[in-house]
């Protein structure tokens, strides 16, 4: 088990590049589901969380091979549509197989995903999504089991938009006959990325990136050579680290365009923001404002930001409210971020931070993907050393994170601890 150790206090400065975005990479290697053939993906991410859903590819009889940032999937001799337990577990996105599984295979097999650490996070509007499309779903031994003779267009609109859930339904009714309408569908980046590796192949899709998605069904579709979008939540992170730190850091290889309310956010918390077409610099000042936040669907603030935005408010001029209106319980960071002593109160969805002056370093526990960034962020600014454990769940979602930080002047390091008896 490794762990993360910080000696805080630091200012980062330099440039950092932003790698693949995972939950664009996630969506677009499931893709390869649908047409027989030999695909080649750049610029992946290597995390946890993407070897994973190659695991769950070869478990089902694709070819796949990763080298470096590059990942080939050979999907012609695919013929097992099932995704067992023991992987799903490991990843919720591996739901992402069941709407590509249902267009190649007319059946699937995958395994429910249980609640998590944030929250339940069902299901359902993938599942009512794919019925109207003409799919029989039945819900037997904690597995999902869906079958069709052809999936059919259908008019479908999602109570909340949800990122997975369009992603699996714009994949289920790209090989479907006739026209599909997602309507109230989610509009995050990650979205009209999946929908153009998806055209590409040969689909008819309009309006990914709006509310409402237009799918007109085509019979087949071809492999392809794509590259995968920066990650916006590493380069927010990477912002974050910098306003927070009163450094001085150019963020390379990302998109602005997808940063906006993280940019409007850091600039009312007081940081310069310099943008360019495909980076970005964040200069952090002494005195750092205290503002409200709530998270939206996208293009509102992200949800994956706001543990970091908290370290950020942990430390500022005042008070804030961060209200968290996607997950039911992503505050589990707060308590251990309460250790380095912040001074958060959690009042159901609103978390009342009161900015203090100065956090300490201490030994704590990350308890899920964006947790983890935030005690990382949070030992970068404390007073002594602090010591991120499980830090597993970092390594789901964040590609050396540590080593970015450190080429930035963070004193960070990664150990190898024994387990303990
Ligand atoms: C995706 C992202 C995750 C991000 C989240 C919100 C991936 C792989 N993961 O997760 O990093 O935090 O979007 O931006 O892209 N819901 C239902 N029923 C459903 C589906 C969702 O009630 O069938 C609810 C969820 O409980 C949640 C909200 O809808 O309250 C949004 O969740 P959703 O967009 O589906 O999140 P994910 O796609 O799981």
């Amino acid at each position: 088990m490794d762990e993360i150790i910080i000696k805080g206090g630091r200012s980062l400065s330099g440039e950092v590049v932003v790698g693949g975005a995972k939950n664009a990479a996630l969506p677009i290697l499931t893709a390869s589901i649908l047409a027989k053939g030999k695909f080649t993906f750049h610029n992946v991410p290597k995390l946890r969380d993407i070897d994973s859903i190659m695991e769950l590819l070869s478990t089902m009889g694709a070819d796949v091979d990763c080298d470096g940032h590059t990942v080939h999937i050979d999907t012609t001799g695919m013929n097992h549509y099932e995704a067992p337990y023991e992987q799903v577990r490991k990843m919720r996105a591996s739901i992402l197989v069941l709407g590509p599984l249902l267009a190649r295979m007319k059946k699937a097999k995958v395994s429910l995903p249980g609640g998590c650490a944030i929250g339940a996070r069902p299901i359902d509007l993938h599942l009512n999504g794919l019925s109207l499309l003409g799919a029989d779903i039945k819900l037997e031994h904690g597995y999902v089991e869906a079958a069709c003779k052809q999936l059919k267009g259908a008019e479908i609109y999602f109570d909340i938009p949800t990122v997975t859930g369009t992603e699996n339904l714009m994949m289920a009714a790209v090989l479907a006959t006739g026209t599909t309408v997602l309507r109230n569908a989610a509009r995050e980046p990650e979205i009209i990325a999946l929908a153009d590796v998806l055209i590409q192949m040969g689909a008819n899709i309009t309006g990914a990136g709006t509310a409402v998605i237009t799918i007109n069904g085509v019979k087949k579709l071809k492999p392809v050579t794509a590259t995968i979008i920066p990650d916006r939540i590493e380069a927010g992170t990477l912002m974050v680290a910098a306003a927070l730190t009163q450094g001085d850091v150019k963020i390379k290889n990302c998109d602005p365009i997808h940063l906006k309310s993280i940019i409007h956010k850091l600039e009312k918390a007081g940081a310069r923001v310099q943008v360019f077409k495909k980076s970005v610099r964040v200069k952090g000042q002494k005195t750092i404002n205290s503002i409200d936040l709530k998270t939206m669907p996208y293009p509102g603030f992200p949800t994956d930001m706001q543990a970091q935005f908290m370290v950020l408010m942990s430390v500022a001029n005042g008070f804030s409210v961060i209200s968290e209106n996607i997950f039911e319980n992503r505050f589990i960071h707060v308590s251990e971020l309460c250790r380095m002593g912040t001074d958060i109160t959690i009042s159901g969805s609103h978390a009342m931070i009161k900015g203090v002056v100065q956090l300490s370093g201490a030994p704590v526990m990350a308890t899920d993907l964006r947790a983890s960034a935030s005690l990382i962020l949070a030992g970068l600014a404390a007073k002594g050393t602090t010591t991120v454990s499980r830090v597993y769940h970092l390594d789901r979602g964040y590609e050396s994170l540590e080593k970015k930080l450190a080429g930035l002047g963070a004193a960070i390091k990664r150990v190898s601890v024994k387990k303990k008896t």
